[in-house]
């Protein structure tokens, strides 16, 4: 139980019902926001206190505010899925909250304990209820974030700070929709070292990726790849998500968690339902040789990316400095990535028992 109260203050301005219909009749991802967002503060002395539900809207920050220079911040995604019923449930979300409270640790933040992190989410979907939308692979993208607000500029970790959680109605992530994404491996950037802050969800790694983003859409790319920063050679994730490897004798791998890339929750989940699917999963590192060299033997018959954002995306091509080359198949979704991802949203979407009992209610 929470132990966190939330005033409310309702938006005196929300959006019109008729222009909230439009946006959720084709949401996007992350460009339009409910009326609605939570706060909560912290400092040594209070602890987390101040927690407010509140018109969604800007904050006011001192120039000064840590973050803005030292970019103390983490965040998390995850989304609320309405079921059939009109019922709307958040998939593992005590994850996010783990990971949320693992992230804080690494960034020198105060820890929110999950049962706050959960009330907060609750607090905000159950007000914005309406902003859920009801079309086929849509959501309620959901952004925890927390970040040190106070106005200091000496190194040091801040000592007040501002957790909040915003809500964006989404469809696909990638505008093409479900089709495969092709992805450029970044040779001249790495992502994280160990040691680093790669496995935890801070908004720095994603900064530090941009560059490596901007040179994969120069080179006709949606995402980046990132290799391991030692010896230039494992595969480790893509800019926002983490990958998969179908191989023709049955196996199903994915880099195993080294310290450097994120433990992603739809990562994990698979690992489960690809087991219950008679799939040999294996967590281990996987060289960019073996990558290219699989797909080339027809060892690899298909490559996936996930994420919360991303579900489960087919991979298409590889591009790199040099050379590219097409995963296998005919530009759709290989069959495997195919079950598991209907597996996936069968049990985020309620249209299958939930048997692992990873939906929590929201509204
Ligand atoms: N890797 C990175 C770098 C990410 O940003 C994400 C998205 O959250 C993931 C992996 C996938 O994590 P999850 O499945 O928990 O969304
Ligand atoms: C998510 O999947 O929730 C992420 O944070 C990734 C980002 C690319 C939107």
């Amino acid at each position: 139980m929470s132990a966190v109260r939330f005033t409310e203050s309702r938006n005196p301005a929300p959006v019109p019902a008729e222009r909230r219909a439009e946006i959720l009749a084709a949401p996007g991802f992350g460009k339009h926001f409910t009326d609605h967002m939570v706060t909560l503060r912290w400092t040594p002395d209070q602890g987390w206190h101040d927690g407010a539900v509140l018109p969604y809207g800007p904050f006011q920050l001192d120039p000064a505010a840590a973050v803005l220079h030292y970019a103390q911040e983490i965040f998390e995604g995850l989304k609320g899925y309405r079921h059939a019923d009109g019922s709307v449930w958040a998939f593992r979300p005590e994850a996010n909250g783990e990971r949320f409270a693992r992230s804080a640790r690494r960034l020198a933040l105060p820890e929110l304990p999950v049962a706050d992190f959960l009330a907060a989410i609750e607090i905000l979907v159950r007000t914005d209820r309406e902003w859920v939308p009801t079309g086929e692979e849509q959501s309620l993208y959901l952004r925890p974030f927390m970040f040190a607000s106070e106005s200091f500029l000496g190194v040091r970790p801040a000592k007040e700070i501002l957790f909040s959680v915003i809500a964006c109605p989404v469809g696909s992530y990638f505008s093409g929709g479900i089709k495969p994404v092709s992805i450029w491996l970044s040779t001249n950037y790495t992502r994280a070292a160990l040691g680093g802050t790669g496995a935890a969800k801070c908004g720095g790694n994603y900064a530090a990726s941009l560059a490596a983003q901007v040179e994969a859409v120069e080179n006709g790319c949606d995402q980046v790849c990132f290799l391991d920063a030692v010896d230039r050679t494992w595969v480790e994730e893509l800019g926002g998500m983490n990958l998969y490897f179908v191989y023709a004798d049955g196996r199903l791998v994915t880099p195993a968690l080294t310290g450097t890339i994120l433990e992603g929750i739809t990562r994990s989940s698979i690992l489960t339902l690809a087991g219950e699917q008679g799939l040999k999963v294996e967590e281990r590192q996987i060289g960019i040789d073996d990558w290219r060299d699989g797909v080339d033997s027809g060892e690899i018959t298909e490559v996936f990316a996930c994420g919360t954002a991303a579900v489960i995306t087919p991979v298409g091509r590889l591009v790199w400095d040099g050379g590219s080359i097409e995963s296998p198949g005919d530009g759709g979704t290989g069959t495997v990535t195919g079950r598991l991802r209907r597996a996936l949203v069968d049990i985020q979407y309620g249209r299958t028992p939930d048997s692992h009992g990873w939906l929590h209610r929201l509204a």
